[in-house]
């Protein structure tokens, strides 16, 4: 019987976050499209005698302790599961934290699969999903994977067409980290749902189509139409963030935009090359970069 599995947890973009409400349960409707991409954590998990879960991290500044949201993951699986044992989780940490690529989510979304799989518990996407959503609104996303539609908090998914091929640049200042929950309690603070900016004018539906019309002319389209409401309110307070999209900018690029709620900017390129020399043009010491291509999956073998 199979006693480990090795599995690769991929990180995510938002090529566009549109805040529409804010919620009795303080989170905020979104409409959002996601993207998985090739910056990936490694996450190993080996049954163990021990009825107990173990997290081990090869970047000290995550907590392995009961606050992991892998942690939390395989403890909602074993409340649900009781035959599952012990555990030990081993996550090689590539994708940066406070960085709105939803890394935490992707290691917790890794646990569900990989607990599904070792134990051999036949459960389908959906049901998947849903326990997944019980830990937090990207870890949905995180078990779906490629391209797709999120509506509610987050958690509602709807798959897109795959968008192969697509070729960006991720750039991450390295000293700032955003906390999530901070971000939208200023954006609703700040009153800022009353003077949305898109709000009518149909752009969730534009680059819907533009990611459907497939072909050579998609990046061109997409890089025009991507948004994220959120910038409203981390880029006046992180005036480096702004930079840098602007740096982005000013490169030979298709449209620059913030991940979720940052601090990673990301361009989209019009091919490998060009996003080499845009990649070598922001790299500095303060910010790390990684030129990536789009996935259509989120979860695979290692
Ligand atoms: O669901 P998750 O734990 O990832 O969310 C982190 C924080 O982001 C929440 O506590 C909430 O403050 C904010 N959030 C929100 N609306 C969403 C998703 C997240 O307000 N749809």
């Amino acid at each position: 019987m199979t006693s480990r599995i090795s599995l690769k947890a991929a990180a995510k973009i938002n090529l566009y976050l549109e805040i529409t409400g804010s919620r009795v349960d303080g989170y905020h409707d979104l409409v959002m499209i996601l993207q998985s991409i090739d910056l990936c954590d490694r996450v190993d998990i080996r049954k163990i005698g021990a009825d107990e879960i173990q997290v081990l991290c090869t970047n000290p500044e995550v907590p392995c302790d009961r606050t992991n949201l892998a942690y939390k993951a395989a403890a909602l699986m074993q409340d649900i599961y009781p035959e599952i044992g012990g555990m030990e989780i081993v996550i090689d940490k590539q994708i940066p934290m406070g960085a709105g690529l939803a890394g935490g989510s992707a290691n917790a979304a890794a646990v569900f699969v990989g607990i599904d799989r070792l134990w051999d518990l036949g459960l389908t996407q959906s049901q998947l999903c849903d326990f997944a959503a019980q830990l937090g609104s990207d870890i949905p996303f995180c078990v779906f994977g490629g391209t797709a539609l999120a509506t509610g908090r987050g958690e509602v998914l709807s798959p897109l067409p795959d968008l192969t091929d697509l070729v960006l640049v991720i750039c991450k200042p390295r000293q700032i980290e955003i906390a999530t929950a901070w971000a939208y309690q200023t954006f609703r603070k700040q009153g800022l749902l009353a003077t949305s900016q898109v709000k009518n004018q149909n752009l969730s539906s534009q680059i819907v189509a533009a990611i459907a019309s497939g072909g050579d002319s998609a990046p061109n389209k997409i890089g025009r139409l991507l948004y994220n409401d959120l910038e409203r309110v981390v880029l006046p307070e992180y005036p480096a963030i702004a930079d840098l999209k602007n740096k982005l900018l000013d490169q030979e690029c298709l449209g620059a935009m913030m991940s979720g709620s940052g601090s990673t900017v990301f361009a989209i390129a019009p091919d490998l090359d060009r996003a080499q020399q845009i990649a070598e043009a922001v790299r500095t010491d303060e910010i790390d970069v990684w030129v990536v291509k789009s996935l259509v999956r989120s979860i695979f073998d290692a």
